[in-house]
């Protein structure tokens, strides 16, 4: 039977674990009901090997057949995020403030999918390894199971991954070669002040007003120091101080996430961001005290690859539901650790 008639075949069976998966998110690294279900069903499909507790929740399956030296890993997420859901659907989140707002239950579903197939047709020669990750969402599970020996313990010759696009219609894909997602950074930024009475600001020394300035002179990263034809997003996200309404704060604190491509890109932006903070803060008598994190690097696809999925996506839905050049994004996208690696 055609790949494409076989797996129709399962999307009664396939939608119904999407659905249970989605009435059960968790988040990072604690996707144990997930796991436990998602190793259920490899177990009943039949893979060879049942890897499980990498990264606390991860698992890796694997299939071989024929005498092949080949291996690639297929890999997807399976966190939830820390969002209420408002829909009112029979199979919504059953956990209070948790909910697959990302669709990585989708993407378990999918790779679930392939693994039943495979295990069943075993129509390929060498090995595929599948993997089930943690903690994408923010917390980087990519990189946890690459720090504990993803690839030495299952060394694969390629992996790929894939993300659901609402944006695209049923039935198209779209890559591109090389950098395809930002890297992914976070700030803290402390604006000690001096705190007093609001009625008499000329005793002490106003955090509120300093952060006002440092949020406006952030902009100029963007629009004045990095290349223009360089892409950067600065942006605050959180801004936190103050309890009452006539009390000068001692301090304030503002948090937020960089992206951007390029390594020097992100040396720069880190580099301004301190300079101006501080000095704006020592400009009034303030101090500044910066955290910067480096979070996910670019996830930037290797080009014959990319060819390869393109060339499979081609023979299963027509060449014109295939696009090779979809716009770069400022998201981000834990995958870059294995893909890197
Ligand atoms: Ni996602």
């Amino acid at each position: 039977m055609p790949i494409i008639n076989r797996i129709a075949d399962l999307h009664e069976e396939m939608t119904a674990w999407r659905r249970d998966l989605h009435a059960h998110p968790e988040t990072a690294f604690e996707e144990r009901w997930t796991s436990d279900y998602i190793a259920e069903k490899l177990e009943a499909f039949g893979l060879d090997e049942i890897h499980r507790g990498i990264a606390k929740t991860g698992i890796v399956a694997v299939l071989r057949n024929g005498n092949s030296e080949k291996s690639i890993a297929l890999r997807a997420d399976m966190d939830a995020l820390d969002i209420t859901e408002a829909n009112e659907l029979p199979y919504k989140s059953q956990i209070p403030g948790k909910m697959h707002a990302c669709g990585h239950d989708g993407h378990s579903t999918m790779l679930m999918g392939a693994a039943k197939y495979l295990a069943e047709t075993r129509n390929f020669d060498g090995t595929v390894y599948f993997i089930f990750q943690p903690a994408e969402e923010n917390e980087g599970g990519g990189r946890v199971m690459v720090e504990e020996g993803l690839f030495e313990r299952f060394p694969a010759q390629a992996v790929y991954g894939m993300h659901n696009a609402p944006g695209l219609p049923v039935g198209e894909m779209a890559m591109r070669p090389g950098p395809a997602m930002a890297g992914y950074d976070i700030f803290e930024i402390v604006v000690e002040g001096y705190g007093t009475h609001a009625a008499r600001p000329n005793q002490g020394v106003d955090p509120v007003v300093v952060q006002a300035q440092i949020v406006l002179g952030l902009q100029t990263i963007a629009s004045r120091n990095v290349n223009p034809v360089d892409s950067v997003v600065v942006s605050v996200t959180q801004v936190h101080g103050g309890d009452t309404w006539n009390v000068i704060p001692q301090q304030v604190v503002l948090r937020g996430t960089v992206r951007c491509f390029k390594p020097e890109v992100q040396d720069q932006t880190e580099a301004r961001m301190r300079a101006l903070a501080e000095s704006i803060a020592a400009a009034h008598e303030a101090k500044a005290t910066i955290r910067y994190e480096r979070r996910y690097p670019p996830t930037v696809n290797d080009e014959a690859h990319m060819e390869k999925c393109a060339a499979v996506g081609r023979a299963l839905l027509g060449g014109e539901k295939v696009s090779t050049d979809a716009p770069q994004g400022m998201g981000s996208e834990d995958f870059s650790f294995m893909l890197n690696e």
